[in-house]
């Protein structure tokens, strides 16, 4: 028996699956678990679409930017902000929806977001299961957005690839805590040592892992943070009715 910290300390993502279905119950209680996640408001603005069909995740792969654990993965798990629910809510209680027009709006959303998958993921681990969550999806979300046939005033900002695992990968080495955990007022001093050691530690990490071409943390993420965005999101946010320019 795993407690939750066992497997909250365990995490690593798997992106090799065996393939064996995930038993309809299994997958059941995993849902039920993410959908008592708490939302603000307790605006329950997240929704998810469970995606069995090999078919349509091989296009989810390709949407993905090709990574194929999302086609091998027996299920996907697209995590949805909802605010085409909560519209219905609002204008029956004779009000106009607001909330996709400001900024708050979509960070309450991401957050909660980020809840129902770290629920997700935490109960999958719980069930024997591997995953890997798919942020790729954003790379074309008009894409997601027609293949999951979803409304005006939703947007999918996060995947779960699940399913058991093929592989049971050495587990990533973190940044030390004294870069993650602060004590009562943020302290820079021992930022640039651990990012320091974090480089070395990684590469090490890589050759460990075969993959000898891996990156220092501090290249790897100016690949991505480093360069200009050029994913379609602000554009297609704007379409599905988040006109994000004002506070509130
Ligand atoms: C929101 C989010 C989106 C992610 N998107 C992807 C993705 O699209 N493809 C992928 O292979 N891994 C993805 N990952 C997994 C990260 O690469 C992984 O968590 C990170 O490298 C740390 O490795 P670990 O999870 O094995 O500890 C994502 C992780 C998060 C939290």
């Amino acid at each position: 028996m795993h407690t939750t910290l066992d497997i909250l300390k365990s995490h690593r993502s798997v992106r090799a699956y065996r393939d064996r279905p995930v038993p309809e119950d299994t997958l059941d209680a995993i849902l039920e678990a993410a959908w008592r996640a708490p939302s603000s408001f307790n605006a329950q603005e997240i929704s998810v679409v469970v995606v069995r069909d090999p078919e349509r995740r091989t296009r989810i792969s390709q949407i993905a930017g090709n990574q194929p654990w999302i086609a091998q993965a027996p299920v996907f798990i697209a995590v949805v902000i909802d605010y085409h629910k909560t519209g219905l809510g609002v204008v029956k209680a004779g009000r106009e929806q607001q909330i996709q027009g400001s900024v708050d709006g979509l960070l309450m959303g991401a957050i909660d977001a980020g809840i129902v998958l770290e629920a997700l993921m935490v109960a999958a681990h719980a069930e024997g299961l591997g995953i890997v969550p798919i942020g790729g999806i954003r790379r074309d979300p008009q894409a997601m957005i027609d293949l999951l046939g979803l409304p005006r005033l939703t947007f999918p900002v996060v995947g779960l690839c699940m399913g058991y695992p093929a592989q049971e990968p050495i587990q990533k080495p973190r940044m030390e805590i004294s870069a993650f955990r602060h004590d009562e007022v943020y302290d820079a001093s021992a930022l640039p040592s651990a990012i320091d050691a974090y480089d070395i530690e990684i590469v090490e990490h890589w050759r460990r892992t075969d993959r000898s071409n891996g990156l220092a943390w501090s290249e790897a993420i100016a690949n991505y943070l480093g360069v200009p965005d050029t994913r379609p999101v602000a554009e297609v946010l704007r379409q599905q009715g988040f006109d994000v320019t004002w506070d509130g």
